[in-house]
């Protein structure tokens, strides 16, 4: 059972003031009757209708995070703050996890989502699904980084996939670097294999889907069916 403000807020992506106000204009209908509440219960089986479109009712959610630094990318409390804790209350459900982590000080696009087989899938080094980082370097990089980023670079023991460097406006300090794996502090140790240390470093987008830059540091959305499709795209 879920409240209705709370159903049509996750599925149509817009705020619990503005189910509301839908439901008081007497747009939605829950089994054919007009519905007066956002308190009402619905369940798995009730038909919503809502301004004459039928309200299908996702299985999973899928949430876009604008990680702020100083959080970590866990579910569980450790005694510090989790991704899970900045979400508002009526976005928390169980199951939710952060499908790929970013390091407590790093920021930006962290997914959290309550489908174990997409997360699966989207980090999934053979599906290469490229994540896109922007890094400020204590010092530039040089044709020969790139060119090591670029060739799939022998870090350890590992052999890495092939990553794209560039320079951001003319600037070797400040770098986009799009990666197609996400192993332990991946960026960080790519750029230390040739001395340069990371300042900072923010995750930008996931597959084809930037993250959406009007979210303050800490806020969330629910990403869209027709956003999801973007990531895999
Ligand atoms: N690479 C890193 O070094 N850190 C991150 O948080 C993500 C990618």
């Amino acid at each position: 059972m879920e409240r209705l403000d709370k159903l049509l807020s996750r599925e149509l992506n817009i705020t619990r003031t503005q189910a509301k106000a839908l439901i008081k204009r007497g747009e939605v209908t829950v089994n054919g009757a007009k519905a007066v509440s956002g308190d009402l219960k619905c369940s798995d089986g009730d038909e919503i209708i809502c301004s004459g479109r039928v309200i299908n009712r996702r299985e999973h959610v899928y949430i876009m995070l604008n990680k702020p630094k100083g959080v970590v990318s866990a579910t569980e409390d450790t005694g510090e703050k989790t991704v899970i804790d900045l979400l508002p209350d009526e976005m928390k459900r169980r199951g939710l996890f952060p499908a790929g982590r970013l390091d407590k000080d790093t920021t930006g696009f962290v997914l959290l989502t309550d489908d174990g087989e997409f997360a699966h899938s989207i980090l999934s080094p053979s599906k290469h699904i490229d994540k896109t980082y922007i890094a400020r370097l204590d010092k530039p990089f040089t044709e020969e980084v790139k060119a090591d980023f670029e060739g799939g670079m022998t870090l350890g023991e590992s052999e890495l996939l092939e990553a794209e460097l560039c320079e951001i406006d003319g600037d070797f300090t400040r770098a986009r670097v799009v990666l197609r794996q996400g192993l332990y502090h991946q960026v960080k140790r790519m750029f230390k294999k040739h001395g340069i240390t990371v300042l900072e470093l923010r995750r930008i987008k996931m597959g084809n889907l930037p993250l959406d830059e009007t979210l303050g540091e800490g806020e969330s959305r629910y990403i869209t069916e027709e956003e999801l499709l973007l990531i895999t795209a």
